[in-house]
């Protein structure tokens, strides 16, 4: 219905605002895209040095996924409608317009996503993400066992549509971690905060 297609462009635009790229452009840090894993997400602004502006990057990227679902659920109602804007915030950042679709990878996003929508799944999600960021100190990694989880917590926490979303978020999320699949099963991914 047209509440849809409303709800996945307000999602999309909403989601494809690159905060990473933009707050170290602001900086003087120039292209964040030429530093590092060349990802825009919070992570390789950690590389930067900068935490304050790698936390930033991380609240606003998750902000943006979070507030996608809470204009679609106050605009739009309940119904799919606020799935559909999460998920669309998701493509957003991972494929934006504006950067000719070479967008970032999702995760805090995926996060936002997840919290506004059921947040006990979003909270078991970056819950798993600290534990295993905590033990193995790798971003990546981190990701897709919280990415992987995600749709057992969902289905468990939040019922069978969450879990169909989450499921979805999943499959892209690892779709878009393929070069650090490769890194991580090499014993190449650089540790969090090491500067690469
Ligand atoms: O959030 C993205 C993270 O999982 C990996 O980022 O820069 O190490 O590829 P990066």
């Amino acid at each position: 219905s047209l509440d849809l297609a409303f709800a996945a462009i307000g999602g999309y635009l909403l989601g494809s605002i690159p905060f990473g790229l933009v707050l170290t452009r602001l900086a003087g840090l120039g292209d964040i895209r030429q530093i590092g894993s060349g990802n825009i997400g919070a992570t390789n602004v950690l590389r930067t040095g900068r935490k304050g502006l790698a936390l930033a990057t991380l609240l606003l990227d998750g902000g943006k996924g979070a507030i996608a679902v809470g204009l679609a659920w106050a605009l739009l109602g309940g119904g799919n409608a606020p799935l559909v804007a999460g998920f669309a915030a998701v493509l957003g950042h991972n494929f934006p317009v504006w950067l000719k679709f070479k967008g970032g990878k999702g995760v805090a996003t995926t996060f936002g996503t997840l919290i506004a929508a059921a947040w006990p799944v979003g909270l078991a999600a970056c819950l798993t993400w600290l534990v295993v960021a905590f033990l193995f100190r790798i971003s990546s990694l981190s990701a897709l066992v919280a990415l992987a989880a995600s749709p057992v917590y969902a289905w468990f926490l939040a019922g069978p549509q969450a879990a169909v979303m989450a499921a979805g978020l999943a499959v892209l999320g690892f779709v878009r971690h393929h070069t650090n699949i490769v890194r991580l099963l090499k014993g190449e991914e650089p540790r969090i905060g090491a500067k690469k």
